[in-house]
């Protein structure tokens, strides 16, 4: 049995794989595969383990339905095409649960340093301005006893609540698909529509999953209903918000700053005029980049695929409905 895996990706998954007497070929350069390259690989492999970037559309799983699953090394499962992948007979598994927490710290960590313009600052010192001592120039916001917005309160939605709660002391309001009992008791989280999301939030931050509902769902109409004082926090996917309207709500000082560890589209170009707005903070799509998140995201995608070999139910699948049920 062989495993083709689009990326290199930490060893704990490849000895797990290897240890069932199972041989993996990885891609092996750092740039993305073309989807020629793609189906080339999966026609003589019988699993692959792919990245969010790796684009499985209908095409690719009719023309590859010998795969027995395809694992992606992500939470994140929008660049697949799952009604495609269970009409074709493919299950598709993610790595749920083992990046919630450095993802979590990631929207943290953007929100406190869009609230103090941290990475403003540090391009003050590169730009030799760092001069004496300023009491009224470039204040930050407090977040003490703010309200959160959560859109999309899931597994890292709960952490990045979790953070804000017990640092600051924040209020938690939430928007979701359904409500969730027993973190509204845990938090003292309340339901809210959109619209009060949008409009009682001093930050709001994205962890839904992008699907047609949430694509592009913040543009202008929605931040121009955020406080003027909110910062906006994505680190969830970049199709969620429109950059453009971004940057006009930042422009006109209709919301106080940005974080993003994603962008729409991905790469962002290096001269990209938010990058150098002093209320924002931009990270690359780094949310589980610790070693532990990825070593863990590693096994996870090895058990999925070795399940779909061994033909049982991958342990994190995405399309139950695969098995008819
Ligand atoms: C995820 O796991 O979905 C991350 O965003 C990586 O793509």
């Amino acid at each position: 049995m062989k495993v083709y895996i689009t990326r290199k990706i930490p060893d704990t998954g490849i000895e797990f794989l290897k240890s069932k007497g199972i041989e993996t070929i990885v891609w092996p350069t750092r740039n993305p595969m073309s989807p020629e390259e793609l189906n080339t690989a999966a026609a003589s492999v019988d699993a692959m383990i792919i990245m969010s970037g790796d684009k499985i559309d209908a095409k690719f799983l009719q023309n590859n339905s010998h795969l027995k699953a395809i694992s992606n090394y992500a939470v994140g499962f929008d660049n697949i095409d799952i009604a495609a992948a269970t009409k074709f007979g493919i299950p598709i598994g993610n790595t749920p649960d083992v990046l919630s927490e450095a993802t979590a710290d990631i929207a943290f960590l953007l929100m406190l340093n869009v609230s103090r313009k941290a990475f403003y600052h540090h391009k003050r010192i590169l730009n030799r301005d760092w001069d004496t001592f300023q009491p009224t120039l470039n204040l930050g916001i407090s977040l003490r006893d703010k309200t959160l917005g959560v859109f999309g309160l899931g597994r890292i939605g709960l952490e990045m609540a979790r953070r804000c709660k017990y640092a600051y002391n924040m209020n938690i309001i939430y928007h979701n698909r359904s409500r969730n009992e027993e973190i509204e008791k845990e938090l003292d989280a309340k339901y809210v529509d959109f619209d009060t999301l949008l409009k009682e939030s001093d930050v709001i931050s994205l962890h839904a999953a992008l699907t047609e509902e949430t694509k592009g769902r913040f543009n202008a109409t929605a931040f121009s209903k955020m406080k003027k004082n909110a910062i906006f926090v994505n680190t969830a996917r970049g199709g969620m918000h429109d950059e453009k309207a971004l940057l006009a709500a930042l422009e006109n000082g209709e919301i106080w700053g940005a974080g993003l560890d994603v962008t729409n589209p991905e790469p962002m170009q290096a001269d990209h005029p938010l990058l150098n707005m002093p209320n924002v903070c931009i990270l690359p799509h780094i949310g589980s980049a610790t070693q532990e998140a990825r070593s863990a995201m590693s096994l996870r995608a090895a058990e999925n695929v070795f399940a779909g070999l061994e033909g049982k139910i991958l342990p994190f699948i995405v399309n139950k409905e695969v098995y008819g049920c």
